[in-house]
């Protein structure tokens, strides 16, 4: 076990630290999104094209995410399957059996069609969370499909839609992503809140950035913060830029959030949610897998692809996975450079044994 280091005050450091016989004081409690407990309240974040069944499994195995989170599909393309009588969406892979609890996020402008969509999420897939997103800046989403952050200009469409899909859920609790607003000069984060909980969603999700900011410059995690007093009943979740435990600590002990959500540093570290739990359940983190143990993690990733598949494409898929686990070590480049032409699965384990990277690059 890793001794946390954390740069806290006093006061914090005594909160964490507790006396051996009382138990364990928690930074942070759990939450309710509805009738779901999130314990603990950190949740792993929608990520397309990463968070599919695979990672997700990965995720639960290491254990520490207390909600676990689809890529978001679009519910104009689930509704267009349907009526083709077509089979559901690769991005829906897994969601029919895996454990719960599990929020699948969907995007759409039109109420009526993400109503369709949350209904069949709720009453045939049985998720525990329908999700939003009011959040994704990609082009493909906001300029051609007016979805996305995009409806973060238009708090009254965006509360039509919450609204119809609440209505179409029943007892499934549906909540809703965003970001600060459409640009710096246009944060409006805080009205978009109070449209999305009178809507009746049951959560907040706000990653602070604009859509303007893409991924640039850093989360804004006081604008975040800002929202909480607004807000009267519903949990609010803050993301952006989490990438240790020590932060995840931080993030709750210096901002008015219910919970935290991590994406990015997740995808080359998915024990990074268990160590995050345990920091702020006030307990001695886990050490980083072994080497040897992160080559067999990234063989189970890919076994698991496989299933789903078959070898062909989950040798070409396994290229960028395979990339976020060596990110930020040193040799990573080499690891890349071959992987990026990986054909077949003996190709993958060769590799996967010869090149991937020892250690953690040195900050200089
Ligand atoms: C590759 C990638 C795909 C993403 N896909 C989604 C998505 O499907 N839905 C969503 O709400 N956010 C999506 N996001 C945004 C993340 O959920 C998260 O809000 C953002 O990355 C900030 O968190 P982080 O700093 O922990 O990465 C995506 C981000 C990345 C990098």
């Amino acid at each position: 076990m890793v001794a946390l280091s954390l740069e806290l005050p006093p006061t914090a450091m005594t909160t964490l630290a507790s006396t051996p016989t009382s138990e364990p004081k928690l930074l942070a409690e759990p939450f309710f999104i509805g009738p779901l407990e999130v314990n603990p309240p950190i949740l792993q974040a929608p990520m397309a094209g990463f968070t599919n069944y695979a990672f997700r499994q990965i995720v639960r195995e290491y254990g520490g995410a207390g909600l676990l989170a689809t890529e978001m599909v679009n519910a104009r393309g689930f509704v267009w399957l349907d009526e083709q009588e077509a089979e559901h969406p690769d991005r829906l892979w897994g969601v029919a059996d895996e454990p719960r609890p599990l929020a699948v996020q969907i995007w759409d402008n039109d109420p009526a069609t993400m109503a369709k969509v949350g209904e069949r999420l709720a009453q045939q897939y049985r998720v525990s969370v329908v999700d939003i997103n009011f959040g994704c800046p990609v082009r493909q989403v906001t300029q051609k499909a007016h979805s996305g952050s995009y409806l973060l200009r238009d708090p009254d469409r965006m509360g039509r839609i919450i609204e119809q899909v609440v209505a179409a859920c029943g007892s499934t609790p549906v909540t809703a992503k965003i970001r600060l607003g459409c640009t710096r000069d246009q944060i409006n984060a805080i009205d978009i809140a109070q449209v999305v909980e009178g809507a009746g969603a049951a959560a907040l999700t706000v990653h602070g950035r604009t859509a303007a900011d893409m991924f640039r410059g850093s989360a804004d995690w006081d604008q975040i913060s800002k929202i909480k007093p607004h807000l009267s009943r519903i949990p609010l979740i803050g993301n952006g830029d989490l990438d240790s435990a020590e932060k995840v600590v931080d993030a709750f002990r210096r901002y008015a959030v219910d919970g935290v959500m991590i994406a990015r540093a997740s995808l080359g570290k998915p024990w990074l949610f268990s160590q995050a739990a345990a920091a702020v359940r006030g307990q001695p983190v886990p050490e980083e897998p072994t080497l040897t143990e992160q080559q067999e993690l990234l063989i189970h990733h890919f076994d698991l692809v496989c299933q789903r598949f078959g070898e062909k494409k989950a040798c070409i898929l396994m290229r960028k996975y395979a990339c976020c686990y060596a990110q930020g070590r040193r040799g990573a480049r080499e690891f890349r450079k071959r992987v990026a032409t990986l054909e077949t699965p003996e190709e993958f384990y060769a590799i996967v044994k010869n090149f991937f990277p020892r250690e953690e690059a040195v900050e200089i």
